[in-house]
């Protein structure tokens, strides 16, 4: 029989990170020694007290559909975790729990946008924002930013992008790919720009929250006069190292957590209940418990960074959270190396992986085609290694 997709499958996107992935393991498969440098997963195990939530709840006999929005007592975890770690105040009817923070994020896209709304998206955003915005009709509309202002979007810029058409801005803090984290009065900047455009709702993603090596972290449901149209959006796969576990969370106005409800109801019936389970007593721990990860993060932070300083032709911002570089890699299109010739960011991430065996991902995934993320969730003896071969290929340029 003929393929017969649709469109909007064709017109997707393949996640570039997962296609750096799925290259890397190729070559592995070769026998060839790959370092991975381009995924964004903690290289830790889960800690055990969450493992152990999980026995318990299987144990107990978890094993029923869940409500759709989650378990009461995960709804209470979260609402006592914005409260003690963001400050904010949320009751149960704002609160919804989903498969991963990716399906929150699909379900704030699925139920705001109608076809041609628009949605700002600082640059570089991560991965997947502009893909979801399009599945759901939407256009996404990109805002430069460059490492020279950090990558950060400014007040000015915000509102030179809105038009009448502009439906939400979506942006994560701290930021997958260049660790920026926006301070509390650089989002009051913004949000004074905002104000004046009483529509327009927020996706603030705080994913990384915890990841963070600057201090306090801010939310823009924070400002009493934003609060009412954000929607934050966390969950616990990078701090406590539950990729695979799949839960994220949303905290919003009550009819906005009642539509991905809805949403939710017709798609997966809720997210999984063993991990609901474990994920109450991961909320519930003091957050030093994930101290270890974050300090360890931020060693390699220090190592990578110096490594890469040392390489002419790198220039990089010191990232602020998350657990990524983010490279500028321009000094090197144009030049031709060990026979490759590089034009962009594409070229320099495919040279590295052919010729260094070290497996990083173009900016161009993430609309920043200067640039290329390199994650340090990987050990230090790897990273020293991986920009050891990094330097020597180089030194041929
Ligand atoms: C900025 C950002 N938001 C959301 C997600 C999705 O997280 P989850 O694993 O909870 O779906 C990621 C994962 O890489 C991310 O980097």
């Amino acid at each position: 029989m003929q393929e017969q997709l649709s469109d909007r499958i064709n017109n997707l996107a393949t996640s570039q990170t997962l296609a750096m992935a799925a290259k890397a393991r190729e070559l592995k498969a070769e026998g060839k020694d790959i370092i991975g440098l381009s995924l964004g997963e903690p290289d830790f195990n889960t800690p055990d007290f969450i493992k152990e939530a999980a026995i318990q709840a299987i144990n107990d006999n978890y094993n029923s559909y869940t409500p759709v929005d989650g378990y009461v007592e995960l709804k209470d975890a979260i609402i006592n975790k914005f409260k003690r770690d963001n400050d904010l105040t949320y009751d149960r009817s704002q609160i919804v729990v989903s498969t991963g923070a990716k399906q929150s994020l699909a379900n704030a896209a699925m139920v705001i946008l109608n076809p041609g709304d628009e949605v700002i998206l600082p640059c570089p955003y991560w991965v997947s924002y502009a893909e979801i915005v399009k599945l759901a009709e939407g256009v996404p509309v990109e805002v430069p930013t460059t490492v020279d202002t950090d990558f950060k979007m400014t007040p000015e810029q915000l509102e030179a992008a809105i038009t009448p058409k502009t439906k939400m801005i979506w942006y994560s803090s701290p930021c997958n790919p260049s660790g920026m984290v926006y301070s509390k009065e650089e989002l009051r900047a913004l949000a004074d720009v905002l104000v004046k455009y009483p529509n327009i709702i927020v996706v603030s993603d705080e994913i990384y929250e915890h990841i963070n090596f600057v201090g306090d972290h801010a939310s823009m449901a924070q400002f009493e006069d934003m609060y009412d149209r954000v929607i934050t959006v966390n969950g616990v796969s990078k701090a406590f190292a539950m990729t695979g576990w799949r839960i994220g969370y949303i905290g919003a106005p009550a009819w906005i957590a009642r539509a991905c409800n809805k949403m939710q109801g017709q798609i997966t019936s809720g997210a999984n209940c063993i991990a609901q389970r474990a994920v109450i007593t991961a909320l519930e721990a003091p957050v030093s418990k994930i101290d270890y990860m974050v300090d360890t993060f931020k060693k390699r932070r220090k190592l990578i960074i110096d490594l890469l300083n040392e390489i002419e032709g790198f220039k990089t911002t010191e990232p602020e959270g998350a657990f990524y570089v983010f490279p500028n890699v321009s000094y090197f299109f144009g030049k031709t190396i060990k026979g490759h010739k590089i034009e962009n960011a594409t070229d320099f991430s495919l040279f590295l992986l052919e010729e260094a065996l070290v497996a990083t991902v173009t900016g161009d995934a993430f609309g920043n085609p200067d640039c290329i993320r390199i994650s340090y969730a990987a050990s230090e003896a790897q990273i020293e290694e991986a920009l050891k071969r990094i330097k020597k290929v180089l030194a041929e340029a």
